[in-house]
């Protein structure tokens, strides 16, 4: 080993996981961003976590919500993730920019995904500043999975989104 900068260490941690942050505002507008800064946090109860910037549209909406839906990124989402990675929902209804079909949730107001590998829908249980971002720990109400089943994407850097072909 030889110690190096941090950053540069950093840039080694892909691949990671590709998610959509699905949250909606009182009247049900909904809007998506991707994220890879994602883990599960408990087991019982489930939980999973998410670090968002404040400066999100995303951010606004999970804390007057104190919901969202955490959606892997399908195989041939790749085009998404760059186009509602780089607009904000602040600036226009990225549901409709980008021509995506909304499934219904079962406990959360906010929608699901079509083209989705797996969902979550979460109740903001807790949340915490780290730094420059918030990260919002959800406890899981409710899951969902593609059927038929499809691949999810991975993050290798650089807008480098791959399929990981993890199904049988
Ligand atoms: C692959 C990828 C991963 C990202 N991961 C995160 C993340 O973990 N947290 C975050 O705050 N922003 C992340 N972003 C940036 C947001 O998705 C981006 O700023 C988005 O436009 C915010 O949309 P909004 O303003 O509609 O919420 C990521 C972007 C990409 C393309």
């Amino acid at each position: 080993m030889k110690q190096v900068d941090i950053t540069e260490a950093v840039l080694r941690k892909f691949p990671e996981w590709i998610v959509f942050v699905i949250a909606a505002d009182a009247e049900g507008q909904a809007n998506l961003m991707p994220a890879g800064w994602v883990s599960f946090c408990s087991g019982n109860p489930p939980m999973v976590s998410v670090a968002i910037h404040p400066h999100r549209h995303t951010h606004r909406l999970i804390e007057a919500s104190g919901e969202f839906v955490i959606a892997w990124a399908g195989v041939g989402q790749q085009d998404l993730v760059k186009q509602t990675g780089s607009t904000s929902g602040r600036d226009g209804d990225k549901f409709e920019q980008f021509g995506l079909r909304k499934l219904p949730a079962a406990v959360v107001k906010a929608p699901l995904l079509d083209g989705c590998a797996m969902a979550f829908e979460c109740k903001v249980a807790g949340q915490m500043v780290t730094g420059d971002h918030t990260v919002f720990a959800g406890r899981i109400v409710a899951a969902h999975v593609s059927d038929p089943e499809v691949d999810k994407i991975v993050n290798f850097g650089k807008e480098r989104y791959v399929a990981a072909q993890i199904k049988g």
